[in-house]
């Protein structure tokens, strides 16, 4: 039997403090922004699990497919003993690579790390269940802020799957991955599944579908903030809104205002007043080219190996090597 334990760096304290920094600089900034990540609570995590079974929602299907197809390519390739995923959320798209993995015989442990307590110990739980023989410990933290926590080890895997790394702004990716490439020795990996730039008619829709359920999870935030910090938000008052840039080749996702409102946050002190129609910039989901990432990827230190997409060319996957 394998182990199977969650190491917590993002503790309720460290949590808190984080979201109420957060949120102060986020909504006294104008325009005003919450980071993405205050999406995940429970309820965030299962409505986000919901988005990827949408019809609208491609990025999950069609990674997994690529993923389904090359698994075996990257065991062969990578030999990995250790498989580390960032952001695994429900690690289902990481069945594919730990059979792939486990077959070749070279895997040993496999540790994923998430902000979202909740999905991380489901996923130890039921993973720990599937590997007999597999060390499954599980990380919950901040991608961003707890990679030095991640096992040291030789002929390590990290994959960075889910199109997550589009929600990184170019300044903080070339901090991120530089970062990445530091905890890794030279000939370690990177698995990275980024969403490529598509027509405006099949991404607008991935981000404001029919259901309404991307609506639900954008007001999620609203939520979180006031559960945590006591605040009024009236989720409803605030319309989902998602929108491309075409400069920046970025889906933005905000929360409107319907009407004129004041929202008091009394853990912070605020009292905020919003207008009809300002919004909220809850999230960016960026969109890639195979020339702009494999460039990004060379400057942080990593040698793309392979690139493989879907027919549609829709979604990437690449596997990179540390130089
Ligand atoms: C988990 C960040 C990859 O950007 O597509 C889905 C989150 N937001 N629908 C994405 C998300 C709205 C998702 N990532």
């Amino acid at each position: 039997m394998g182990e199977h334990v969650l190491d917590v760096y993002l503790d309720e304290d460290h949590a808190a403090r984080e979201l109420r920094a957060d949120v102060r600089a986020g909504l006294t900034a104008d325009p005003r922004w919450t980071p993405p990540k205050w999406f995940y609570d429970a309820r965030g995590s299962e409505l986000f699990e919901e988005i990827t079974r949408l019809p609208e929602y491609y990025p999950t299907r069609t990674e997994s497919a690529i993923l389904a197809e090359r698994a075996g390519a990257v065991a062969r390739l990578t030999e990995a003993k250790t498989l580390i995923e960032l952001g695994s959320g429900s690690s289902e798209k990481t069945r594919l690579l730990l059979d792939a993995l486990v077959g070749h015989g070279t895997l040993g442990a496999f540790v994923p790390l998430d902000v979202s307590a909740s999905a991380l110990r489901a996923a130890v739980t039921a993973l720990t269940g599937a590997y007999p023989g597999l060390s499954v410990r599980g990380v919950v933290g901040d991608m961003t802020e707890h990679l030095r926590h991640l096992p040291d080890g030789d002929n390590r895997l990290i994959a960075f799957l889910g199109g997550t790394i589009g929600n990184l702004i170019p300044a903080e990716r070339t901090v991120f991955l530089s970062s990445l490439r530091s905890v890794l020795h030279e000939g370690e990996w990177l698995l990275l599944g980024a969403d490529l730039v598509k027509d405006p008619a099949v991404l607008v829709p991935a981000y404001d579908d029919a259901a309404g359920v991307t609506a639900a999870f954008n007001r999620n935030v609203l939520y979180v903030i006031n559960r945590e910090l006591g605040a009024d938000f009236d989720p409803l008052a605030f319309q989902h809104v998602a929108r491309w840039n075409p400069d920046h080749e970025w889906i933005e996702m905000r929360l409107r205002s319907i009407r004129d409102q004041r929202v008091g946050i009394p853990a912070l002190d605020l009292d905020l007043a919003f207008a009809a129609g300002e919004e909220l910039r809850t999230e960016i989901s960026a969109k890639f080219r195979r020339d702009g990432l494999t460039g990004e990827l060379d400057a942080a230190g990593f040698a793309v190996r392979q690139w493989w997409t879907d027919p549609r060319g829709w979604f990437s996957v690449t596997l990179a090597q540390a130089r």
